[in-house]
């Protein structure tokens, strides 16, 4: 048995909030066990020191004139923006859902920039009317919109200009966005038509460019690539660098869900980049989202039963794809905990953990090695903080899960389950 006083990590995962004390699971000093009885499960559970400490290592990889724009829709929970906020990000939006809620957290916008491939015209007003960075433009028609809400309003709107450079990331193909097959940015081959555009037009300004791969970029190699793509766009023509002051990489940097997992050294990263990106005269961004949150949240749920034997054994717990969809839209693979340690000694089984949902997609974990488990024991999905309470949904009328921010032996709530009467509040009798 451990010593009371000597914390340990989990071993095999970069989690470094999530320890063992007494044999029992915590995030920071508050009892996982604890946090499911006063809560209930399923529940997500985030570690602000987690959170607090990705920060830095990226301000330390990047240096302080980076800015960093937290990538809204990794996590996008009214608490974890204003901690975010705190610690000095800016935030990367993909719709006018998420300005609003930067402003219902009390966060300014004026560091934001706001992507996404298809805007409305009111996202656009409502944006400006904010005040943010600038727009990252996707597409051609978009010019047009930019163009009227500029003139509209008697400014110049700030844009950068999304290149998709065709550099393969190296992820799954879903999180895949910079290649010619994505819907992402504009191909070099219209690009430079496009910011003809925007410099001859007078409510426009050209500050920048953007650039974003993928998610979960195991490596510093395809920013190189994509850094020197733009490069050469910049060189094509000298109304494409004339004015510009900001050059936006995106995020994707990757995090490690299983042992063995290669994963991005964001000191490699950020040495390799800040240095090129200043020598270019220009200021750089990036838009993390999953380095800042993914190993600061786990998701907790109740084992309700098992089943099956000989090569297939289930495992069946209250969370299901509804509440963490990872695995079965993205293959995803994620550490799955006993809240309490097994007695070291117990025999180990093979088991597919699944929720109740009514789906054979609906899985949160597939071959996981576990000690004998029963009904209302705990387990902890770790490495769930991003793509995992945002994604959540109401299919098979289940109500989303509550998530807590732990600090210290300190445990907020900070979203309640939704209740039933949610479910159909916003359906209308006819
Ligand atoms: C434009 C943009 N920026 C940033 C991100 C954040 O990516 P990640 O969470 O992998 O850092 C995404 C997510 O795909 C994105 O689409």
């Amino acid at each position: 048995m451990t010593d009371a006083r000597q914390p340990e990590p989990v071993p095999g995962t970069d989690v470094r909030h999530v320890v063992w004390r007494d044999d029992r699971l915590h995030c920071e000093s508050a009892d996982l066990a604890a946090l499911a009885a006063t809560h209930g499960t399923p529940l997500y559970v985030y570690s602000e020191a987690e959170i607090c400490d990705r920060f830095q290592r990226l301000r330390d990889a990047f240096g302080p004139e980076t800015r960093i724009c937290f990538a809204v829709k990794s996590n996008s929970n009214l608490a974890v923006l204003r901690l975010l906020h705190r610690l000095g990000a800016g935030f990367d939006l993909v719709s006018g859902g998420e300005l609003l809620r930067l402003r219902a957290a009390g966060v300014p916008t004026q560091r934001s920039v706001f992507a996404g491939v298809g805007k409305d015209e009111w996202e656009v007003e409502a944006a400006l009317q904010a005040g943010i960075l600038f727009f990252n433009l996707e597409s051609p028609h978009e010019i047009e919109l930019l163009e009227r809400a500029g003139m509209t309003r008697g400014v110049r709107v700030p844009v950068a200009v999304r290149l998709n450079p065709d550099v393969d990331p190296r992820t799954h193909a879903y999180i895949s966005t910079g290649k010619k097959e994505n819907k992402f940015g504009l191909g070099l081959d219209t690009a430079g038509a496009a910011v003809e555009r925007i410099v001859a037009s007078p409510h426009l300004s050209l500050v920048g460019y953007h650039v974003h791969l993928g998610s979960q970029v195991a490596s510093t190699q395809p920013y190189l690539e994509a850094l020197e793509r733009v490069q050469e766009f910049l060189a094509g023509a000298p109304e494409r660098r004339s004015g510009l002051r900001y050059l936006d990489l995106g995020g994707g940097f990757g995090v490690r869900y299983k042992p063995g997992d290669p994963v991005l050294d964001p000191a490699e990263l950020g040495a390799a980049l800040v240095r090129r990106v200043r020598g270019m005269g220009l200021e750089l961004l990036i838009e993390p989202g999953r380095f800042l949150v993914a190993e600061a949240g786990l998701l907790l749920t109740r084992v309700l039963g098992t089943k099956g034997s000989g090569s297939v054994r289930f495992l069946l717990v209250d969370a299901a794809m509804n509440d963490l969809i990872r695995p079965a839209l993205y293959q995803a693979s994620h550490p799955v905990v006993p809240v309490v340690r097994p007695d070291p000694d117990a025999p180990l089984g093979t088991f597919d953990v699944v929720g109740p949902v009514c789906e054979s997609s609906d899985f949160l974990a597939r071959g996981v090695m576990l000690p004998p488990l029963h009904r209302g024991d705990l387990l902890a999905v770790l490495v769930a903080g991003a793509y995992g309470a945002v994604m959540a949904s109401n299919y098979n009328s289940r109500r989303r899960p509550a998530e807590v921010l732990v600090s210290g032996s300190e445990a907020k709530l900070v979203r309640r389950r939704d209740r039933f009467e949610d479910l159909w509040a916003a359906e209308l009798d006819t």
